[in-house]
């Protein structure tokens, strides 16, 4: 078995987690996936269509079964959608496969970056300014449990990717010795 972490992206919609993740595959010279692309891609569908048509319950689920895909450590740079992770049972799938860190951005640079965005259904209302902040509130604790955090209101490419290597060069050790057992696979 093959144990080269994946690099596993999660935060708060708009906090950069595509954006920043290609430019990290890049740097890394690592493959990189886009689990909402994923799904699209799977479906034949846009995300708003699949919420609309099928359920939000329904997009969860594929959600899921992304999740059981990637536990299998792969070389991967992987940005997931915003909700994915929440769920306990999705991030133990996810831990077994990489190392998770999770974007945050201050909540007013948030509002500016998701103003006018069509491609996110649980925004597509009128009082979406109050949903982020409702929504922000709701999964606060969620986002701060996981171990290990990069603010990237800064918004500066260089600087947040640097920030989410060091990370990485951090926790990979102990990540290998809990997962990759067998002294060769390190
Ligand atoms: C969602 C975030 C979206 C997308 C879907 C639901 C969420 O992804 O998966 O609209 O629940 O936070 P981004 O975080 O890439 O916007």
């Amino acid at each position: 078995m093959e144990c080269e972490a994946n690099l596993v992206l999660t935060g708060f919609m708009g906090t950069g987690k595509s954006s920043f993740g290609r430019f990290v595959a890049v740097a890394m010279g690592r493959p990189f996936v886009d689990t909402d692309y994923l799904i699209e891609e799977r479906e034949g569908r846009t995300i708003p269509e699949i919420f609309a048509e099928s359920g939000e319950v329904y997009f969860r689920q594929m959600e899921r079964q992304l999740c059981r895909e990637f536990t299998r450590p792969a070389g991967l740079v992987i940005a997931t959608g915003g909700g994915m992770l929440l769920p306990e049972e999705n991030q133990t799938l996810m831990a077994q496969g990489g190392v998770i860190i999770c974007l945050w951005t201050e909540r007013e640079q948030l509002l500016a970056l998701l103003a006018e965005d069509e491609s996110r259904p649980l925004l597509a209302r009128p009082d979406w300014r109050q949903e982020v902040t409702r929504l922000l509130e709701q999964r606060r604790v969620a986002y701060q449990g996981f171990p290990y955090h990069v603010d990237t209101t800064i918004g500066q490419i260089d600087i947040v990717v640097q920030r989410i290597l060091d990370i990485w060069k951090t926790a990979l050790p102990a990540w290998q010795r809990e997962h990759c057992l067998e002294e060769h696979l390190l």
